[in-house]
Formats: structure tokens, sequence, C-alpha cells
């Protein structure tokens, strides 16, 4: 049962608030968790404080409306998780979560769960595992570093967002964060000797913002700095564009933040099938805008690697249904706050395993220290995550956390595969 719930305003890493919750139960306390920004998230919009980015409202809705009524309630933490998220989302009411905010939501989702675990006795990753009713080993995931930051994390003309490795060609998480975090440092010394010491800084999410603005440059960089790290042929590419940004009246503006650079979606999709062809790349995400729904569909028929939907699905079965039914994409991001609660982003992670679809966890571009996102990679069994680069305490926290549960379960003499090349099928290993 739970015996009280509250919850505070604090920064997340770009400095904006956040939500912090507090559960406790009559056995446990339970770890605070958090959610960060998205469109359904409850803002003050008082400008006056945070450029009315506050979430007090959020906050109050926890202490105020959320925590009365769970302590009220007799919801066991252990075995109601399912039920609670129900009864979250019935006490909101709307489609979107916008009337209590899916960050105060979310924060006692994730609290609820972190709490169930420790109340059951089991490591988060297994409390999920049971939740999502998923199979054993466990599958440790491939993670997904972007090493070179553009678009809205950056300050530089690159129009796409997020370039990445990929350490696939390794047995084990502690190899494949050495062979990261070694590119990287390759990768800052590739960019000074390109660009100059000044060139070094980094954009929101941790990966290098160095003066360029086409796609292959970014990947040119990349080739080298893996070279030099002597990893070639272990370690493959993946792009997230994140067109929607872009995205105008029915054409992409490349030149972003200078010149035009407009191309039609054709265009398009010629660069990424000439970016294909020429460099390691095995994952593409958001490469047409969320309302682009025709170029998707028409990419998908010959697109030959992991093609992901991020605002394209937000998580939420209604558009993983329909982005099926036009067969638009072979991949779901799974983000928790997009959806709002644990159980509806645990059910259309199953929804999109049941079309053969991978299934990737990513992080926010706006993060906290909280780690439950490892937790819930490996739980999933989804094969593959993205927490960023393997630099600042927000990305890292997560590596290293997987690093743990990779230890925590060869230590109790349990099978534990390491995805690598099966990232994308890896419900199925
Ligand atoms: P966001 O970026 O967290 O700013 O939405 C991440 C992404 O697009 O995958
Ligand atoms: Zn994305």
């Amino acid at each position: 049962m739970i015996s009280s719930l509250h919850a505070a305003q604090r920064l997340d890493s770009r400095g904006n608030p956040t939500v912090q919750v507090e559960l406790t139960t009559e056995k446990v306390p339970s770890g605070a968790s958090t959610g960060t920004h998205e469109a359904v998230e409850l803002r003050d919009g008082d400008d006056s404080a945070y450029g009315g980015r506050g979430v007090k409202r959020a906050v109050s809705n926890i202490e105020n409306v959320i925590g009365p009524e769970l302590v009220m309630s007799d919801f066991r933490v252990d075995t109601d998780q399912k039920k609670i998220d129900h009864f979250l989302k019935a006490l909101d009411g709307t489609k979107n979560k916008a009337k209590l905010g899916a960050n105060a939501i979310l924060g006692v989702s994730m609290a609820c769960a972190r709490a169930g675990a420790a109340h059951s006795g089991v490591a988060l990753y297994e409390f999920i595992r049971r939740e999502a009713g998923g199979k054993k080993p466990f599958v440790i995931p491939v993670p997904f570093f972007n090493v070179i930051n553009g678009g809205v994390h950056s300050g530089n003309s690159m129009a796409f967002q997020e370039t990445m490795i990929a350490p696939i060609g390794v047995a084990s998480m502690a190899e494949a964060v050495q062979m990261g975090s070694e590119v990287y440092q390759h990768l800052k010394k590739v960019i000074v000797e390109n660009f100059g010491s000044a060139a070094i800084g980094i954009g929101d999410e941790g990966g290098f913002v160095p003066p360029i603005s086409e796609p292959h440059e970014a990947l040119d960089l990349l080739v080298q700095a893996v070279s030099s790290a002597g990893y070639s042929g272990k370690i493959k590419f993946a792009i997230d564009p994140a067109s929607s940004e872009f995205f105008r009246e029915g054409k992409y503006g490349l030149g972003f933040k200078k010149s035009p650079n407009i191309k039609t979606p054709k265009e398009l999709m010629v660069l990424y099938e000439s970016l294909l062809e020429k460099y390691p790349i095995i994952l593409l995400e958001d490469p047409f805008a969320e309302n682009d729904w025709d170029s998707w569909t028409e990419f998908n028929k010959v697109c030959l690697v992991e093609l992901v939907g991020d605002d394209l699905l937000v998580t939420n079965t209604e558009y993983v249904k329909m982005a099926r039914s036009k067969n638009a994409c072979n991949a779901m991001l799974l983000k928790i706050n997009q959806i709002g609660t644990i159980s509806e982003a645990i059910e259309a992670a199953n929804l999109a395993y049941s079309y053969n679809w991978g299934v990737f966890v990513s992080h926010r571009s706006g993060e906290t220290t909280d780690d439950f996102i490892a937790d819930l990679v490996v739980g999933l069994r989804t094969g593959h995550i993205k927490s960023d680069a393997p630099c600042r305490g927000e990305r890292i926290v997560k590596y290293n956390r997987l690093m743990d549960i990779e230890a925590e379960i060869l230590g109790d003499g349990e099978k534990c595969l390491f995805a690598g090349s099966q990232f994308k099928n890896a419900i199925k290993c």
C-alpha cells in the first residue's frame, strides 16, 4: 500500500524544470523518478519563472490530487502496476494527459514501478520483464551513442539532429562502452585536427557540434574516428535527422539554420539511399516528418535497414497501428514520456513486437540522472538503446547502470546475452 507521495520541482540537464516524485510504502521508501519534457507535459506558462517552463502545477497535481487518491486506494505496488496506471489515466480523463500532465503521471507511474520491484524483492528490470510477460534469458542492449549533435540540439548549421555509433561487433556491454568511449575520444582529436580546438564544444546530448552542415561530413568524421581507434568493421552507424523539425509546406529545408537547401521528399530519399550505400548505416530514425506518411510508406518499400518511427509513433498504440496499416516503418522508438505511463509503454512495445518490428528505447534530450530506462530496455529485451554520447552525467548514468545489470545477472549465475548484431530481433534471442 502507498503511504505517501510527494513531488518537487527540480532541474533537468538543460536547466529546465522537471518533476521529481518520492513515493513511500509501508514497507520501503522508493526512489525518486522524473518525467522530462514533451508536448503533453504540463508547464506553468508563467513567464516570470523559468520563462514559463516551470512545473509547479504538475507538482501540485501530484501533491493534491494524485497523492491523496493513491494513498486512500488499496492498490499494491508489487502486483497492481497496470491497475495503478489505468487509474492514473482515468483520473486525468483526457486523451493526452493534458489535465494532470504527463510529467506528473509518468513520475508517479515510474515511482510505483520502482517501489513494486523493491516490494517484490527483485531488480527493476526483472519487475518490468514480469509486467511485460517477457521471457529469459536477459538480453543486454547495444548502446547507440549520439556523438555528433545537430538540429535543435546544437548551434551549428547541421540539419540532421543525431549521428550515432553502434558497437555491434562485441560480446558485452562493458566492451561496447569501452569502444564507444574510445571512438568518442578519437573523434575529439579528429575534430581538432580538422577544425581547431574551438570546435570541441558539445550539444544537448553530449555529442560534438563541429562546424559542418552536411550529413556526409558528419559520417566522414565518424569513419576517421572509428578507423583511428582501430575498430573499423566492429562499429556501425545510425542517423536520426528528426526531420519534422525542418519540414515546411511539403518540403525539407536541409539548410536549417543558414542557406535554404530545400529538398523534395523524393530528393531526400535519394540522399538517404546514397548515404546508406556509402556508409555502414544500420538504422534510420524519423527520416521523414510525422505527417509525411506517404514518404514513409514509399521509402519503407526499398529501405533495407531498420526504419524507426519516433515523432511518427509517439509510443502510442493508435499510431503504431496506423503505421502498420500504412506499412510506414519497421520499428518503434520507445520514449516513456511520450505516452505517460509504464504500462502503456509496455503495451506499445508488445504491439510492435507482434508486428515483428524492432523496439528502440530512448532517453530525451532534456534528461536527468534517473536511470530507469536502463532497466526498462533489459526488462523489455529490446536489444538497443540510445542514451547518447558517452559523456555527461545524465547520459552515462544509463550506460553505467547497464554495465551493473550485466555484471549482476552474470554474478547471479544467470544467462545474459549481448544483443550485438541481433539488436533488432533481440526479442527472439
Ligand atoms: P528529443 O530528441 O528528446 O529532443 O525529442 C530525441 C529524438 O528525437 O530522438
Ligand atoms: Zn528521434
